[in-house]
């Protein structure tokens, strides 16, 4: 089976897909699978990976780019995907983890990894997803959107959430164009950095309560199962919450792989990640991200379509202490784009 891990992209997680493809293409089963390496630039230029990918490796604070592979010829679309038999996306964010790739998939009738155009589409924007969770009867948050045409919040809404709030990009992943607001004066500042990355911006209400992620993983059997949830504690000096530096590049998180939750509450949460996968109408993989209140509350954050893939990453660590390892959950993804 021919497998093409696309990896890199236009968005601002161009290097994190970058770790995410080169973890990802050391660690497929190469006896059942060959393996296409396919690049896409930060200027949305395809390139074909040869060989030796070992310089997508995080080193340091060191992040990869697809040019770290070196002069590669570009290639057009259509011919990186010629003679291959299923496409593992592995990008993060807008053109790509948000149904842009899978509409080109779909227009080539090639099978692929994860969830089709709208599940992808409507998780990468976290109005829409909050929106249609809601509408499942899922706990979110509280929640503002500003749209392109809206230059700030009402002293109304305001009021309604209340501070500190987050200020977000509709679109986009990894943290990147996130702000936590503490004083009003600095809500103007947050809006215009949140634009730099996307027009669409939302604005949450800060959840105060344990930060407890979940993976989602769907089998060829058509069964869809969540993995052991994990804990991810901030312990730095300093550091507030989980940006994109105490994410990949500050060594300032602790993980707890199983959550320490009592039995009630990590059943309803793996519960509630499966039926959120469903309420988004997900296939194949995602990863649920929850904050557990002091009062034992589940609110759901969001849903990642095309979770990280790093070595340090949460989905394939949270599936690997439920059971699954990694060389075999990537084989589990492929299986099941091509059930
Ligand atoms: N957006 C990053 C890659 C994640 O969700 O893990
Ligand atoms: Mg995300």
């Amino acid at each position: 089976t021919r497998v093409a891990v696309v990896f890199g992209g236009r968005s601002s997680e161009h290097t994190i897909s970058c770790v995410s493809g080169g973890s990802v293409l050391s660690h497929l089963d190469r006896e059942r699978f060959e393996v296409v390496p396919v690049g896409i630039t930060p200027e949305g230029g395809w390139v074909l990976g040869k060989g030796d990918t070992s310089a997508l490796e995080m080193s340091g604070r060191n992040l990869p780019t697809v040019r770290s592979l070196g002069e590669l010829a570009p290639i057009e679309p259509s011919h990186a995907l010629a003679d291959v038999d299923v496409v593992f996306p592995v990008l993060h964010g807008a053109w790509g983890e948000d149904g842009t790739i899978q509409g080109l998939l779909e227009l080539t009738a090639l099978p692929y990894v994860g969830p089709g155009v709208l599940a992808s589409a409507m998780a990468m924007d976290k109005a829409f997803a909050k929106r249609v969770l809601q509408a499942a009867g899922l706990p979110v948050g509280t929640f503002s959107v500003l749209d392109r045409r809206q230059e700030t919040l009402s002293l109304d809404e305001r009021d309604r959430l209340g501070l500190p709030v987050f200020v977000k990009p509709a679109r986009a992943g990894s943290s990147v164009g996130i702000s936590k607001v503490k004083d009003w004066a600095d809500l103007d500042a947050a809006i215009a950095h949140a634009r730099e990355t996307d027009p669409k911006v939302i604005i949450e209400a800060a959840v105060t309560g344990r930060e407890i992620e979940c993976g989602v993983l769907e089998f060829p059997d058509g069964r869809v199962e969540a993995s052991l949830p994990a804990e991810l504690r901030i312990v730095g000096e300093g550091v507030d919450w989980y940006d994109f530096d105490a994410k990949y590049l500050d060594d300032v998180c602790e993980f707890d792989i199983p959550a320490k939750l009592d039995d009630e509450t990590a059943r309803q949460l793996r519960e509630m990640a499966v039926t959120a996968f469903h309420a988004l109408d997900c296939q194949g993989l995602s990863r649920v991200d929850f904050f557990v209140t002091d009062g034992g509350e589940l609110v759901i954050n969001e849903i990642n379509t095309m979770p990280g893939f790093t070595p340090i990453s949460m989905y394939p660590r949270m599936w690997a202490e439920t059971g699954v390892d990694y060389t075999t959950l990537l084989t589990t993804l492929i299986d099941t784009a091509l059930a």
